[in-house]
């Protein structure tokens, strides 16, 4: 499983990627609007420093809007992947992009039906929204499962990147589900490396130590 961080925050990415683990990057407009600078700026040194897919999102409502966002997006370095909204209009701006070469990761996501739908107008990620769909009472990693499986019933191989990711367990579930990837907020990414053991293990370990040191 691939690991993707869900921010647009370069100190977070800076930390993220020196750990080794790091195979992407989403942003939305929401993450973009918490970070200093031009989108574009934030994008180049996103793409800088992880030498991965990095989603950038189109914002206009209509496909030809959303074609054209995407084509200067996708200018800005070849990891730029364009974030499209999963809409009649998204996937006719997804089937344009795909037919032109521009990667495309759909965005918002509630249901297998319209994952397919995007796999199919030639996304080349689709992002369920595992934690709002919880949030409304209802289990999110379900709806991963259910395109998971459809996307193996028919050799689909448009990734999966499970988003909205609030906790470690959509993380673990996301692994045994088998789905390609996770992408994840920085503060979840330092609550997956924590177990109170690991830490309880080192404390009795180093005093251990110190009776060593004193012979
Ligand atoms: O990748 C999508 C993600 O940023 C949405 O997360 O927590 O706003 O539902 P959240």
């Amino acid at each position: 499983m691939k690991f993707f961080i869900d921010t647009a925050n370069l100190d977070e990415i800076r930390e993220a990627a020196s750990i080794g683990i790091l195979d992407g990057v989403t942003t939305n407009p929401t993450l973009i609007s918490r970070e200093k600078g031009e989108p574009k700026e934030i994008f180049k040194a996103i793409c800088e420093i992880v030498d991965g897919p990095v989603s950038a999102e189109a914002v206009s409502l209509d496909w030809e809007g959303m074609v054209k966002e995407g084509r200067e997006l996708a200018k800005i370095h070849s990891n730029i992947v364009v974030k499209i909204p999963m809409t009649k209009d998204g996937l006719k701006a997804v089937k344009q992009l795909a037919e032109e070469g521009i990667r495309t990761n759909v965005t918002l996501i509630f249901s297998p039906i319209q994952a397919l739908l995007a796999a199919r107008a030639g996304a080349s990620f689709v992002s369920p929204f595992v934690g709002r769909l919880d949030d409304i009472a209802t289990e999110g990693m379900q709806l991963v499962e259910q395109i998971q499986q459809i996307f193996e019933n028919y050799d689909i191989t448009t990734e999966i990147i499970v988003a909205s990711i609030r906790h470690t367990m959509h993380v673990v579930e996301t692994a045994l589900i088998g789905a390609d990837i996770a992408t994840i907020p920085f503060k979840v990414i330092e609550q997956m490396m924590k177990h109170p053991l690991t830490d309880k293990g080192i404390d009795s370990f180093l005093k251990d130590w110190e009776q060593v040191k004193n012979r």
